[in-house]
């Protein structure tokens, strides 16, 4: 169960749009939007169109995400881009997204210092966890979760914890992943039971009640009012079917 009033929809973009193809689409999805009060709509591009977005976007109805940060605040640090870097431009970022974690080998020990990293730059971390097709099939999910949950929040003051938005993605519902499928309204309840009872064990009822627990993993027009409908789902984390301002549209229309 939740608390929280709000609803997120975030657009992961991967490196799916050109930066001129991105701030059309992002200016396309600002034209059009409607949302309803309560209602936070984000999108995490390029990191290359952050600031001009953040020019063209201002401050209104639609606010941005970082893909990734570096835990570090400045230095030698070839092709890293920091929370303070990106601090002033988006207001989010995604962190230990499951592409990360095993395309580009990201480990807990890596996301606990991005999350307190990005709070520190005063920037909402969207910690994404989920277990693989074979932890599923080997009954492992819990564990999984459990795992991630601590590995991505142990850096922080229990004071901080609620300022964390968690995305449940399965690795094996994100399109891109050969035979992806989304994952079904039985498996995210249980999921999502799983998230809630591991914070209830490691930090209290209070936060687990408060904390935001998004989905992601296959979402698209046609599907988003089932997951939102989900007890204890506070929004949705959408990659492809985000790319295109019209799907996107009908996707935030159902929260
Ligand atoms: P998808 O990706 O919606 O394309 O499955 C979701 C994500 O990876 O955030």
């Amino acid at each position: 169960m939740s608390k929280s009033n709000k609803k997120y929809i975030i657009a992961n973009w991967k490196m799916y749009l050109s930066p001129d193809e991105s701030v059309k689409a992002a200016l396309a999805v600002q034209k059009k939007l409607r949302v309803a009060r309560g209602v936070e709509v984000v999108i995490a591009p390029s990191a290359l169109v952050l600031r001009e977005l953040a020019a063209k976007l201002g401050k209104k109805n639609v606010k941005l995400a970082a893909q990734n940060i570096y835990w570090r605040d400045f230095g030698a640090f070839t092709g890293e881009i920091s929370a303070s870097e990106v601090h002033g431009l988006a207001e989010f970022t995604l962190v230990g997204h499951s592409e990360r974690r095993y395309v580009f080998g990201e480990q807990n020990r890596d996301i606990k210092k991005k999350v307190a990293a990005a709070l520190r730059s005063h920037l909402t971390p969207v910690l994404c966890i989920g277990e693989t097709r074979d932890e599923k099939d080997f009954g492992e999910t819990s564990e999984v979760l459990y795992d991630q949950i601590l590995g991505g929040l142990s850096e922080l003051a229990a004071e901080d914890i609620h300022k964390v938005v968690i995305a449940y993605e399965p690795v094996w519902a994100i399109s891109g992943n050969g035979n992806a499928r989304p994952c079904s309204v039985e498996d995210l309840t249980e999921s999502v039971r799983l998230i809630r009872s591991h914070l209830n064990h490691l930090y209290g009822k209070k936060i687990s009640e408060n904390v935001s627990v998004l989905y992601g993993g296959s979402v698209k027009a046609e599907n988003a009012g089932e997951f939102l409908a989900v007890d204890g789902v506070d929004g949705l984390l959408v990659g492809s079917a985000s790319t295109k301002a019209d799907e996107f549209l009908k996707i935030i229309e159902q929260a």
